[in-house]
C-alpha cells in the first residue's frame, strides 16, 4: 500500500520542527514560493488560448526582447510578494532595480532574487520552461536593506531551487541540507515529495551546450567538446548531446542522470551569457548540494563576489567529474 504522500508544506514544517528558534517564516515563503509556482504553471499550460504567447514589445535591462509570459511570471512573483510581508526586498531578472518593501522590513528577514520565467524562447513552441528562486537572510533588522545587500556570494544563499515547467511541474530546492524536488499532482493541487535526497552521478555522458557558438569560443572549450565525441569505453563516450533552450530543463536533466551543461565564455563576450545571482548561483547550490560542481571554468560559482545586480558569468555546471575536466581545458588556454 502507498504511504500518505509528502506534500511539501508538510516535508517544511518537519524540517522546520528540526530548528526549534524558526517561528514559521521560511516555511511560509517556501508555500509562496509553491504557489507563483501553481499560478504560473496556470498561466503556461492555457496560454496558446488565451492570447499571451509571442513579444510583449519590451526590452529588458539585459537589451533581451521579452516576452508577454515573462511579464505574466514577474508579475505574480510581485504580486505575491510585494504583500505577504515575508520578504524585505526582491530582486528579478526583468527589473533594472531592486525592489526594496519599506513596510516590511523591521520584521522580513529574508531577501528574494528570482529569473521569473527562464529559457523564454521556449514559450511559443510549447517546451519546457523553468523558474529559478534564490533566497538570502537580510541581517540587519534596525535598516531597511539597500540594493547592495542582495548582491552577495552565491555561498551566504539561505536557500536556493528552481521551478521546472515540463511534462507535470516540479519544484526543487533546497536549504543547504540536501535537495529535494517534488512533483505537482494536479488532482490535488500540492506538490508531493517524488525526488528525495537526490544525488548526482559523479560521471554522466550527457554534455548540454548551444554548439552554434563553437566557433565564438576559445581553443580549450573547442577541444574539451570535441574530445566527448571521441570513443573512449572508459569514459562512457562519445557523450550524448542534449539542448533543450531552457537552463532549468537542461540542469535538472543533469541533475538527475549526470553529465555537464556549459553555457561557456566567448572570445568576444567572456563574461558569458548567463546571470550569476539569477541562474548561476542559486543552480550551483541545488547542483552542489547533490554532489556537483559548478564553476566559471576557473572559478567556483559559490565563491564569486558579485558587483552588479544583473553581472553576467560564463557557467560549467554538473557532475563533479565532468566539471573538473571541462575546467581542465578551460585553464589550459585561460
Ligand atoms: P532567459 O529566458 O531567462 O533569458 O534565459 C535563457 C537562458 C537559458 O535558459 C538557456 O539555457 C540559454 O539562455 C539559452 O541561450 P541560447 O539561446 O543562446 O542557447
Ligand atoms: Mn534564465
Ligand atoms: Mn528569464
Amino acid at each position: 500500500m502507498s504511504r500518505f504522500p509528502v506534500t511539501l508544506t508538510r516535508h517544511i514544517l518537519e524540517q522546520q520542527a528540526a530548528h526549534p528558534g524558526a517561528k514559521g517564516d521560511f516555511s511560509l515563503l517556501m508555500a509562496h514560493i509553491g504557489l507563483v509556482g501553481k499560478m504560473i504553471t496556470s498561466s503556461l499550460r492555457r496560454a496558446g488560448l488565451i492570447n499571451i504567447l509571442g513579444l510583449s514589445g519590451e526590452t529588458n535591462v539585459q537589451g533581451e526582447a521579452v516576452k508577454k509570459l515573462d511579464v505574466l511570471a514577474n508579475e505574480t512573483f510581485i504580486k505575491v510578494f510585494q504583500t505577504n510581508g515575508l520578504v524585505c526586498a526582491l530582486a528579478s531578472e526583468e527589473e533594472e532595480k531592486a525592489l526594496v518593501l519599506p513596510e516590511a522590513w523591521t520584521q522580513a528577514k529574508y531577501m528574494l532574487l528570482f529569473d521569473p520565467l527562464d529559457g523564454s524562447s521556449n514559450t511559443d513552441v510549447n517546451m519546457p520552461l523553468g523558474t529559478i528562486f534564490s533566497i538570502l537572510r537580510h541581517h540587519d533588522p534596525r535598516q531597511s536593506p539597500q540594493e547592495t545587500d542582495l548582491i552577495r556570494r552565491g555561498r551566504e544563499q539561505v536557500a536556493a531551487g528552481y521551478l521546472l515547467y515540463g511534462s507535470s511541474t516540479m519544484l526543487v530546492y533546497t536549504t543547504g541540507q540536501g535537495v529535494h524536488g517534488f512533483t505537482l499532482d494536479p488532482q490535488i493541487g500540492e506538490y508531493v515529495l517524488s525526488h528525495e535526497s537526490i544525488k548526482m552521478p559523479s560521471r554522466g555522458s550527457i554534455y548540454a551546450v548551444n554548439e552554434g557558438n563553437y566557433h565564438k569560443w576559445p581553443a580549450g572549450m573547442r577541444r574539451y567538446i570535441d574530445q566527448l565525441k571521441v570513443k573512449d569505453k572508459s569514459k562512457g563516450r562519445p557523450y550524448t548531446g542534449r539542448y533543450s533552450g531552457c537552463l532549468v530543463a537542461d540542469v535538472h536533466r543533469v541533475l538527475l542522470s549526470g553529465g555537464i551543461y556549459l553555457y561557456p565564455a566567448e572570445v568576444e563576450r567572456p563574461e558569458g551569457k548567463l546571470r550569476l545571482l539569477y541562474e548561476a548561483s542559486p543552480l550551483a547550490m541545488v547542483v552542489e548540494q547533490a554532489g556537483g560542481l559548478a564553476s566559471t571554468g576557473t572559478e567556483r560559482i559559490l565563491d564569486l563576489e558579485p558587483l552588479t545586480l544583473h553581472q553576467r558569468v560564463p557557467l560549467l555546471i554538473g557532475s563533479r567529474e565532468d566539471v573538473l575536466e571541462a575546467e581542465a581545458a578551460v585553464k589550459a588556454t585561460a
